[in-house]
């Protein structure tokens, strides 16, 4: 079904008749639509995007916007005129996705978020409520970023990830005093599992350790181990945290043991999970 206000310029013996488009929407021509999309009114999709199976777009949305630098941004915009989105995910109203990123499947991207060319999202992923993500930054699995955190150019972030509301990620601790050079712009790395607390702040190429926590308000200015429990500003370790969220104290030969059944070692990077049965 395509309403007879909304511009389609693909051939229609293309698209399958479980599509629904709706009022004013327009999809440019070479956009592939799997089954069963539905694109609420509105929405703009540009030249070179394949929704795939179930994908549902609302309303006033933009797939497919060319990232312009108009001469003033510090990184010359860069991108292939291709946006890829898996099946039954989800993008929210007024939610822009500039070209060149790959979202994955059964992933929500909530209203007006924002996701800038060289992105890639996993699948089952939460990329909340005007959470922004510049350019190249790449999100794992089944992680959630909450409302209005902003993730930064060059940014990694694992797999099961949480990172809460208004968090912030830097990439530049010169703040562009000494120029533009990719090389040196480096976002953070965020380890697999790892809680980001509402408010945080993380520095310029920091790596937070798989399944750390980090309190909220925090400032972490330098590695954080895996496991470890930072808080403050600047960010100090204060504990070790097991994958259960419990507190975990540590022996004299450096190892500790959760109520939960796991048990640890202190390595060269943290705290790293004993397999069940490993050790005295
Ligand atoms: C860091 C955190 C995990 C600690 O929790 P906790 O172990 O229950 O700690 P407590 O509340 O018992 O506090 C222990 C001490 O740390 C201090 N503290 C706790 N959180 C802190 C934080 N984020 N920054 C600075 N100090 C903090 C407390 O004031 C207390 O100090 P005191 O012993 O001098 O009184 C928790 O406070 C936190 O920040 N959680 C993140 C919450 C969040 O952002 N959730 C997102 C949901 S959307
Ligand atoms: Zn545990």
């Amino acid at each position: 079904m395509i309403h007879s206000t909304a511009i389609y310029q693909g051939p229609r013996e293309e698209l399958d008749d479980s599509v629904q488009i709706h009022e004013y929407a327009i999809i440019r021509q070479g956009v592939k639509l799997g089954r069963n999309v539905v694109i609420h009114p509105f929405v703009v999709i540009g030249e070179g995007v394949t929704l795939g199976e179930g994908v549902e777009v609302f309303p006033g949305a933009v797939i497919g916007k060319e990232p312009k630098g108009a001469g003033a941004t510090a990184r010359l915009p860069h991108f292939e005129r291709r946006v890829r989105v898996g099946e039954n995910t989800s993008i929210g109203p007024h939610a822009v996705i500039f070209y060149d990123v790959e979202i994955g499947r059964n992933t929500l991207i909530g209203d007006g978020a924002s996701i800038r060319e060289q992105c890639k999202v996993g699948d089952s992923c939460i990329i909340s409520r005007y959470v922004t993500l510049n350019y190249n930054a790449t999100i794992g699995n089944r992680t959630k970023i909450m409302d209005l955190t902003h993730i930064t150019g060059n940014c990694t972030v694992g797999n099961d990830v949480f990172i809460s509301i208004h968090v912030s990620t830097t990439n530049d601790n010169k703040i562009g005093k000494e120029g533009y050079h990719e090389e040196r712009i480096i976002g953070p790395q965020v380890g697999d599992g790892a809680l980001i607390g509402a408010g945080a702040s993380l520095l310029a190429s920091v790596r937070i350790g798989i399944e750390a926590v980090v309190g909220s308000g925090s400032v972490v200015t330098k590695a954080v181990p895996n496991h470890a429990l930072v808080i403050g500003v600047p960010a100090r370790q204060v504990g070790w945290v097991c994958r259960c969220g419990r507190r975990l104290e540590l022996t004299g030969e450096m190892r500790g043991e959760c109520s939960c059944g796991l048990r640890f070692e202190l390595d060269g990077t943290g705290l790293g999970m004993l397999e069940v049965g490993h050790g005295p």
